[in-house]
Order: structure tokens, then sequence, then C-alpha cells
């Protein structure tokens, strides 16, 4: 089936097979211009638009809603990548890219998209999709659930300084180096392979994302780190295992230096890694706070601190949403904290993932089967998104009246089941 197919008309009545469409390799340029039209950017230039090309984005998963003039006034893209979960990995469409022009919102042109993305998903057999929404309220009529939370952190590196063995419970331990774009690209690629594989929440990395990070090119969001310093740690066998991008913003106060760094990403594949990074970005001269984006909300920081308030973690928020299409296949991904059995019944409106599941698992695997066995839970799609990756457990979900529990305790197995040790987490945006 295509994206425009005859198929995706038939599960959805208020859906016309002229309304959505795949781009032409050639319209991509117009399709990215809607893009960042609906998100207040300003235009890609030539180079920019090829560099999309280069860089491995898939053109044939660009969707376009066309407007009754027949013009291109929507968009939406998916890429397929692996999703981490707890103790393996799913495949998955990343979902990004996703945008109606102003002067045609509210007429459906989201919906639509989302529907015929929906289908080429379930039809190429990705038994998951993740986004990053950017209003809380859009996405969950379309079955995904909020499934990682992320946060900030700021960190006041003046009374980190004044505080005693300046501030650190353990002594430094390798060494950083600042680098250049050449350097730090393969760095970078390795050590995050490595932190997507610990972290549940993570997805792989396209060559896309690292040039954006990398500044090769901007972000999607129009974030260009070009300009910005890049660092690796080694550890003491001379391994690099941690990298960091941040910017500066140098200000003086009184003819005192009050200077602000900004890092975004930090990317480890250990903890002691994280930690000097941070240590480091902490002792950078003139700099009086640092910030540090889209941190895990158990980040162990204040914790490496003589006096832990020095760290402040703000702006908490949902982060990676999950929309389950395949409960099978996705359920029998993961591993579980404990042994137990469960019947969830899903419901899902949009028909992908609807039916009655019994879920067999524990800490060595799962099995996940359709079966006409009684009830244990009751969820609607969205809910068992936002549970999957542990990150919103089932007594939360349960307490706000997400979740229908059928048979009384069957919310504190489903709860100690998809527990994990520490929360899920994605260190980058998509
Ligand atoms: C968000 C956006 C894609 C919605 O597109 P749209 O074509 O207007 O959406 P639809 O007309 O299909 O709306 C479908 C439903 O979602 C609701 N909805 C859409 N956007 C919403 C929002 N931002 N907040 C709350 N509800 C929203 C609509 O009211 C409608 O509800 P209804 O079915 O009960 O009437 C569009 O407004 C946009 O491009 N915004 C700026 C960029 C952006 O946020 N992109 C998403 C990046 S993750």
């Amino acid at each position: 089936m295509t994206v425009d197919g005859a198929d995706r008309v038939d599960r959805a009545d208020d859906v016309t097979a002229s309304s959505v469409r795949a781009i032409a390799s050639d319209e991509l340029a117009e399709w990215l211009g809607v893009v960042r039209t609906a998100m207040l950017g300003s235009p890609l230039d030539h180079d920019t638009v090829e560099e999309y090309r280069r860089t491995g984005f898939e053109v044939d998963r660009c969707l376009a809603a066309v407007g009754a003039d027949g013009r291109l006034c929507g968009a939406a893209h998916a890429f397929g990548c692996e999703l981490t979960v707890p103790g393996g990995a799913v495949a998955a469409a990343g979902v990004t890219h996703v945008g109606v022009l102003p002067t045609h919102r509210r007429q459906g042109h989201l919906t639509r998209l989302m529907r015929a993305q929906l289908d080429d998903v379930a039809h190429r057999a990705e038994p998951v999709a993740v986004l990053i929404a950017a209003e809380y309220p859009i996405y969950g009529r379309y079955g995904y659930g909020p499934a990682t939370e992320a946060c900030g952190i700021t960190l006041d590196a003046t009374a980190l300084a004044a505080a005693l063995n300046g501030g650190w419970h353990e002594p430094p331990t390798g060494s950083v180096e600042l680098v250049d774009t050449e350097a730090f690209l393969p760095a970078v690629t390795d050590v995050y392979e490595q932190q997507r594989r610990r972290t549940p929440g993570h997805i792989t990395w396209r060559q896309y994302d690292v040039d954006s990070v990398a500044g090769v090119r901007p972000s999607t969001d129009g974030a260009n780190n070009r300009a910005a310093s890049r660092v690796v740690w080694r550890d003491d066998a001379g391994r690099i295992q941690g990298v960091a991008v941040y910017s500066v913003r140098s200000q003086w106060d009184a003819n005192r230096p009050r200077g602000e760094l900004r890092a975004n990403p930090l990317v480890a594949a250990t903890d002691e890694a994280e930690r000097e990074l941070v240590r480091y970005l902490a002792s950078v001269d003139w700099i009086s706070t640092v910030s540090i984006g889209l941190r895990p909300i158990d980040d162990p920081l204040p914790l490496w601190l003589y006096d832990g308030r020095v760290a402040t973690l703000g702006d908490r928020s949902d982060h990676v949403w999950a929309r389950i299409l395949d409960v099978p296949a996705a359920l029998s991904a993961r591993r579980y904290a404990t042994d137990g059995h469960l019947v969830i019944d899903v419901n899902d409106p949009l028909g992908y993932a609807n039916g009655r599941f019994a879920l067999d698992a524990g800490t060595d695997g799962a099995t996940c089967t359709p079966t006409t066995a009684q009830a244990d839970l009751v969820v609607p799609v969205a809910a068992l998104g936002a549970a999957y990756l542990g990150g919103l457990s089932w007594a939360r979900l349960a307490a706000a009246g997400w979740v229908d529990e059928a048979r009384s305790g069957a919310v504190a197995t489903a709860a100690a089941m998809f527990s994990t040790p520490r929360a899920p987490w994605c260190g980058h945006t998509f």
C-alpha cells in the first residue's frame, strides 16, 4: 500500500485520497518551506535544502497536505529508527517536521496527515511511532501518550567554586579537549551510540542529527551550533567517553564577570563522563551560570555536589511521546522489572492497536499475544504509550483516570512490572 492508497480511505470516512500525498523529490524545497513557515522559521536556502538530501533525509516519507488550490499547505515526516526500550530495542518511526500553514489551520489537514502517516508506519511494520510534541494537546487524539520527560539544569558556578573542595565529592578524572568539527563528528557519533543503547527513550541518530549537533547544518528548530564550542572528555585510559556542545554569553556587572554558558547536548557513555563534562563546563572562566538542556528528571548531578542546591532542576515537561501500533511486537520487545501475567484490553479509536492481549513477562523477556481471556486492565492506546517505557507509572495513570482496573491489584502488578531503574529519557530533539 502507498501512503495515498485506498486502504487508508477505507479506515477514515473523512479522508480523501487526494488531500494527502507523498511529495515528489523536486517538491522538497516547497515542502520544507511549509514546515518552516508553520514553525515561524525563516526560509531555507538552496544549499541547506540539498543538505537534507545529502544527510539521508527520507524524502519518500515526506507527506504533504494539499489545499484546494493544489498547493502544499501541510507537512509531516517520519524516518525509520530504533527506539531503546527497557532491556532491548524496537523498530520505530520517528515523526518530525509536522506543520500546517497558518492560513490553513483547523481545517483538518493535520488529522489527514496523521492518519496517512500512521497507515504508512503500520504498513512498514514499525510497531511504535515516537515524536516530540510542540504543544501538549496536539497528539493524544492520534493515540500518542507522553512517554518520557526531560528538564533543564541550571548550575550556580560561582557558588559551586566557593564550596568545600571546589564543590565536588569526587576528585576530577580524565581530561577535556576542545576540538574542531572534524574531530567532533566521529566522537559524538560513537558516544551517542553508547548513550542511546544504555538509555530507554533514545532513538538511533541519522547523519542529519549528527550534523545538526556538530553544527554542520542548522537543526529543524533553527538552532545553529556552527559557532559553538565542542569538547570531548577522555577517561584515564584515553578513551573518549563524553562530548558536549556549548555556547557562551559574555556579561559583566560592576566590572565583574557574570557570563552564562549553555550546553546542549551533553552526551556521555558513562556516568563518570557526564560528571566530568559538567565539572568542566562549570569551571570555564567568566561563567557564573551554566544551563544544560534536556536532562533526565532523575539526573544525578545535584548528588555529585557538596551543596546539591547549587544545581536547580527546572522546566520539567513531557518530551518523547509514544504511539503503539502493534501491541504484541511492542510489549514483547522490552523486559520487565518483575515476572507477571496481565491481560490488557487496548482501545484504539483509529483501529491499529485495538484488541485484548495477554502479556507474560519478566526480567528475561516477554511474550504478548491476542487473547479472549478476561481483561485485567482496560486502557486507551495513548495511555499504553505513556506507560510503555516506564516513564508514567500505571499507578499514576490509574490515579489520573487514564486506566480502568478490571481486576483488583492489576494496577499494582503492572506498575511493578513496567517500572525501570532510571527514568526513561531522550537527550535531544528530533
Ligand atoms: C499544530 C498544527 C499542526 C495543527 O494543524 P491543523 O491542520 O490546524 O490541525 P487539525 O485542523 O487537523 O486539528 C485537529 C484537531 O486538533 C486540534 N488542535 C490542533 N492543533 C492544536 C493545538 N495546537 N492545540 C490544541 N488543539 C489543537 C484542533 O482543534 C482539532 O480539534 P477537533 O478535531 O476537536 O476540532 C498547526 O496548527 C501547526 O502547524 N502549528 C504550528 C507548528 C506546530 O506546532 N507543529 C507541530 C510540531 S510537533
